[in-house]
């Protein structure tokens, strides 16, 4: 995984430095503006209704949009490292709640037991464990930690007995002579339309941002904004576009992920009541539970590259949440390295590297560009970084708004 480019996927497509002002450099495709108010399906119309109701959890007051609250960028209201669930509301997460916008283009997980970890793509969690939204669903409903339904049964229950469901046949037509859905298949139709209704609603993915205007010529970054693109873009200093790509290659708006991993060495978070243990590691992509990542070491530490739109609004940042400004996590990305005292506890006069991996697990931390030996992202590039992050949030009003302040 030593390979920069390699870890993250560039794929070799990735320009080495895009030009700032990335509306008028050639190459750059105008993401399309997605103004379709096509009327949801009725499928997704139930798996709106689904995803708002409280009673379809142990403790009667708990909806997926309790942790991925759409007022909130479909992220968390408040900013615990990790959300509070089960039937009594007193079971702690063990990952932060992430935002759920920009996952429609997200793969299914691919490769073999032979890919190397660097080339691993896609699926849904931190460590990739599922491949479909409607898969995903069953997680939370059944998690003790989280909506804690105990089983299919249960839920089913509080299905057929919800005011939304008769729209179940609506959405769902049966065959003609079938007998009515059992248990299993109620909750399968459920998190069908919990995926429809993500997949669709253009609030999940509505590529609004500055960024968009700006790459489809419709406004203009600001000298900061301008600044802050280009050390994001330098292999040498930010080098954050090989796991955050700010270009897409197919005339797809930009991702900001490559939907590869990566192993940064995130400090141990030990407000994570999980991590109170101090032998439990929470090593991401080698615990999967996939077949083909038993007994993988060499891709313990790994998780996701997260889309980086709506970055600025996240209350805690990386999958322990152990960050709660974003400046922070860019200082950690400039002096992991450099300064990792600021970063790591010492113990005995010894600074702990990477403590949140096992000794025999800290070379899978990538050394690469913005880390290193030499700091390669000073102060001035961070303010100008911040101010560029600041250009991915969803709903610009338009080219009138003045730069966020401090970005000029
Ligand atoms: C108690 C808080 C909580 C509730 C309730 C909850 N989630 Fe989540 N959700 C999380 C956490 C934490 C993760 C990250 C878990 C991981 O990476 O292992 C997550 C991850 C996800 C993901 C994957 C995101 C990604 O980037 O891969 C999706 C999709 C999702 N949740 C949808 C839902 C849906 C749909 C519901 C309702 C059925 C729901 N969640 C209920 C906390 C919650
Ligand atoms: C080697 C790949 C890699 C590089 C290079 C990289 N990132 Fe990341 N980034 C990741 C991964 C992986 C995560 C998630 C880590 C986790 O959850 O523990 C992440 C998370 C983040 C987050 C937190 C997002 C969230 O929702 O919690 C921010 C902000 C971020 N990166 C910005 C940057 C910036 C800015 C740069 C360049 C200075 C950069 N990254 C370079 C892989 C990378």
């Amino acid at each position: 995984m030593l390979l920069l480019l390699g870890a993250c996927g560039g794929g070799g497509t990735s320009p080495a430095v895009a030009p700032a002002g990335a509306a008028s450099s050639p190459g750059m495709p105008a993401s399309a503006p997605s103004t379709s108010s096509k009327p949801l399906s009725l499928q997704a119309q139930l798996g709106e209704k689904i995803f708002l109701d409280r009673n379809l959890s142990g403790s009667g007051r708990m909806s997926c949009a309790t942790c991925h609250d759409p007022a909130f960028f479909h992220g968390p209201p408040n900013s615990l490292p990790v959300q509070v669930g089960g039937a009594f509301e007193t079971e702690f997460g063990t990952r932060a709640a992430p935002s759920l916008r920009y996952l429609e283009r997200l793969p299914a997980f691919t490769g073999t037991a032979q890919t190397a970890v660097a080339d691993l793509r896609g699926g849904l969690m931190a460590d990739g464990r599922v491949d479909t939204l409607a898969e995903q669903a069953k997680l939370p409903w059944f998690n003790p930690r989280e909506m804690d339904n105990g089983n299919a049964g249960i839920l089913a229950r509080k299905l057929r007995s919800a005011a939304y469901a008769g729209d179940f046949g609506r959405a769902f037509p049966p065959a003609a002579g079938a007998s009515a859905p059992d248990d299993d298949s109620l909750v399968s139709q459920a998190s069908q339309a919990l995926q429809m209704f993500q997949l669709e609603d253009p609030r999940f993915h509505p590529y609004d941002s500055k960024f968009d205007w700006v790459q489809q010529g419709r406004a203009q970054f600001s000298n900061a904004e301008t600044r802050g693109l280009r050390v994001f873009n330098d292999p040498q200093r930010g080098a954050c576009l090989t796991c955050h790509p700010s270009f897409s290659s197919n005339n797809a708006p930009v991702a900001f992920t490559s939907f590869g991993y990566a192993a940064l060495g995130v400090p141990r978070n030990a407000d994570l009541p999980n991590n109170a243990d101090a032998h439990a590691f929470d090593l991401g992509l080698c615990q999967s539970k996939r077949s083909v990542m038993q007994g993988r070491d060499e891709a313990c530490g790994f998780f996701r590259i997260p889309s980086l739109r709506n970055v600025e609004h996240r209350p805690v940042y990386f999958h322990n949440g152990k960050f709660s400004s974003l400046e922070q996590v860019l200082r950690f990305y400039a002096t992991r390295d450099t300064d990792p005292a600021q970063w790591y506890p010492t113990v005995a006069g010894q600074v702990q590297l990477y403590d949140d991996l096992p000794a025999a697990l800290q070379a899978n931390v990538m050394r690469n560009a913005p880390f290193g030996p030499s700091r390669l992202v000073s102060d001035a590039d961070i303010a100008d970084i911040l101010c560029f992050l600041r250009t991915l949030s969803d709903g610009y009003p338009g080219p009138a708004t003045p730069p966020k302040p401090g970005c000029n």
